[in-house]
């Protein structure tokens, strides 16, 4: 693999639902840790890693009853929320680690718009899920027929209530990968 990795993430913070209580993620979206403990892990290998945070120009709400309200209007309308430009010099990095909450058992609006923002032609696109029990789902399905010319390799889920065990999934991941990245 080049030594040179994009980690491109879209991770709602705010109240999620862990172990059915409502609760206050702000600055701990599970996706993100998930996102900054894969940096560290391919740093300390030696790659030159940019973590690109993916971000809708209008933010889901705080609240975690009205983010589900938007987020499934946009799931039952196919929309494709406007995001953030970036990263700059897309076009130089072969392998994208692309992470994502699960939502409604796909990838949620601005990961879709993230796809169909970015030319994927022969780039290797490595799927990583954050989840409340449903792992990858359909979403692997979705993001191959986003980018049908690029290379998918399912990369590793965690169920939210394990996100603390985020560094030893992305490091049992990587060893069982080690062609692919030594
Ligand atoms: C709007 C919404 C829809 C969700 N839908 C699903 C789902 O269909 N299946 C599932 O396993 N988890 C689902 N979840 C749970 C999230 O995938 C899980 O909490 C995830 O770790 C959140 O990551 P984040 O903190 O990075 O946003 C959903 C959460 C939200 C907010």
């Amino acid at each position: 693999m080049a030594r040179k990795v994009l980690i491109a993430y879209f991770s709602h913070e705010g109240e999620n639902l862990v172990d059915d209580e409502i609760v206050d993620l702000t600055g701990k979206g599970n996706t993100k840790i998930a996102a900054q403990a894969l940096k560290g892990q391919l740093e300390a290998k030696g790659y030159l890693v940019n973590l690109h945070r993916i971000e809708p120009m209008i933010p889901y709400p705080f609240s975690y009853q009205d983010t589900n309200a938007r987020s499934r209007q946009e799931y039952e309308d196919g929309a494709v929320p406007l995001i953030n430009a970036g990263p700059n010099g897309f076009e130089a990095y072969d392998t994208v680690f692309l992470g994502y909450p699960n939502w409604y058992g796909t990838i949620p609006g601005p990961i879709l718009a993230f796809l169909r923002d970015h030319d994927f032609k022969g780039k290797t696109i490595i799927p990583f899920v954050t989840h409340g029990g449903q792992r990858f789902l359909y979403s692997l399905e979705a993001i191959k027929a986003e980018t049908p010319t690029a290379e998918q390799k399912e990369g590793f889920a965690i169920a939210a209530p394990y996100i603390g065990s985020a560094d030893k999934v992305i490091s049992d991941w990587l060893a069982k990968n080690a062609d692919f990245f030594d």
